[in-house]
């Protein structure tokens, strides 16, 4: 398993490119399924995640091609309905092919796909909505066996934004018989581009980015070509690290509209943050200042996916903060790893009370998901002496290449790679 080495207490200075969001690119991919035909996407980073969608698409008989920061699928092949269970268990997030592969084959195969490290992650509201559109689900053994001769559309209220139920649920009623509503729908930007991308096939859909997305089904969508959403979590992260190791970055082609309640509560710790279009400016010259209560719940409130790497803040602030973590029940592990690196923090079920001390040390830690291993890395950065944080798979599903974005602003960061896995890379 790849290693990162970290020589912390650099400054970061200078400017990255934030790449493609993984959290759109998803259910963009599995959207392509709804046409027959080449569909485009641009600004796709290569990530695990992607490749693990890329390969279902691929084994569900699409042709898949990712060059540079391009995608082509091509569906007009595709001759499954089966979700393979061996990479259904590598992205839980693959229960959003439901939708389309329901809308194009009338029929879906799926493996319940189970906790992970952050929580148990129920899907009662995917299967809810579905059966609202007329679907007929049975759980057998673990696999979801899921029917529909027909979708007709429906009002469909969800008991949570939840943000993949309300993108599966958008995609079973893109082409469902008449209209869809979904009341109490997840805002993410992600939805909205799911939505813009869905009309860029010829969807007719209005409503995504606030609580009430309504769908009017249509009989055919067509393939398209389409650009994805920068990635707000990534941004965020080089935001926090710029913070914390006291230095001055700038952030290209991202979308700080996206970023609102990130950028106050920085603001708040006494960064200062400059912005103009696409592009950012973070500089923070002096240790950050405590935020007194932080609490994650959907968007456009703070976001759950950048809880670890804002703690790595408030361990170095100057004060006492509280983090309230409302999204996922088991989004706190990294705060053991935190504190072998020195930081004052406990956990009171879903809160963590955090006391800033003067300065994290460097230690061996292990990521345990892909946003605690992010924060682990920005602790890295600004810790006194050498962090090695292993288990690096987690980080490489949501990141290009942490360590690559990393150099490019001066970070003395490594990546280890075993002496085997190089000598199989290189066969
Ligand atoms: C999406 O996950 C993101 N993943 C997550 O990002 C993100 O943390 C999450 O939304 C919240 O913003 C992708 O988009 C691929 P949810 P998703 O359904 O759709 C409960 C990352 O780090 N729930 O909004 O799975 C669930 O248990 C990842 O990039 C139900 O109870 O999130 C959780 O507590 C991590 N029943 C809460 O809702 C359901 O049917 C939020 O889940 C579905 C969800």
């Amino acid at each position: 398993m790849d290693k990162l080495v970290i020589e912390g207490g650099k400054s970061l200075s200078g400017t990255v490119r934030i790449h493609g969001a993984k959290n759109a690119a998803l259910p963009i991919l599995a959207a392509s399924l709804l046409a027959d035909g080449e569909v485009n996407l641009t600004n796709v980073p290569h990530l695990l995640d992607i490749e693990v969608m890329l390969n279902i698409l691929s084994r569900l008989g699409c042709q898949t091609r990712h060059e540079q920061e391009n995608v082509i699928v091509d569906t007009s092949s595709a001759n499954s309905f089966h979700v393979p269970d061996d990479l259904m268990k590598q992205m839980r997030s693959s229960i959003f092919l439901m939708g389309p592969l329901l809308a194009r084959f009338g029929e879906v195969n799926i493996y319940q796909p189970g906790g992970c490290a952050i929580g148990e992650r129920k899907i009662d509201l995917h299967l809810q909505g579905l059966k609202a559109l007329g679907a007929e689900i049975q759980e057998v053994d673990g696999q979801i066996h899921c029917k529909a001769s027909k979708l007709i559309g429906a009002d469909v209220h969800m008991d949570f934004p939840s943000v993949g139920a309300t993108e599966n649920i958008m995609m079973a009623a893109a082409t469902a018989q008449g209209t869809t509503t979904i009341t109490n729908a997840a805002r993410e930007p992600e939805i909205q581009d799911l939505q813009n991308f869905l009309n860029q096939m010829g969807a007719n859909i209005i409503g995504a980015g606030t609580d009430t997305i309504t769908i009017q089904g249509v009989t055919h969508l067509f393939p398209c070509s389409y650009e994805v959403i920068p990635d707000r979590i990534v941004a965020g992260t080089v935001m926090i690290a710029a913070a914390v190791t006291r230095g001055c970055v700038t952030l290209t082609h991202c979308n700080p509209a996206h970023l609102t309640s990130l950028i106050h509560v920085l603001k708040r710790a006494g960064v200062q943050i400059g912005v103009c279009n696409d592009i950012m400016n973070i500089s923070c010259m002096s240790r950050p200042k405590a935020v007194e209560r932080i609490i994650t719940s959907p968007y456009p409130s703070f976001p759950t996916d950048l809880q670890s790497q804002v703690m790595v803040l408030l361990s170095l602030a100057d004060g006492f903060s509280v983090m309230k973590e409302t999204v996922f029940e088991g989004r706190f592990k990294h705060v053991n790893e935190l504190a072998v690196m020195g930081a004052d923090i406990s956990i009171d079920l879903n809160c963590a009370f955090i006391r800033g001390v003067q300065r994290l040390y460097g230690a061996t830690v292990e990521a345990t998901d892909l946003r605690a291993g992010a924060a682990l890395v920005i602790a890295g950065l600004a810790a006194q002496g050498k962090t090695i944080v292993e288990q690096v798979h987690h980080i490489d599903r949501g990141y290009d290449h942490i360590e690559k974005l990393f150099q490019k602003l001066g970070a003395d960061i490594q990546r280890h790679t075993p002496v085997l896995k190089q000598l199989d890379l290189a066969n």
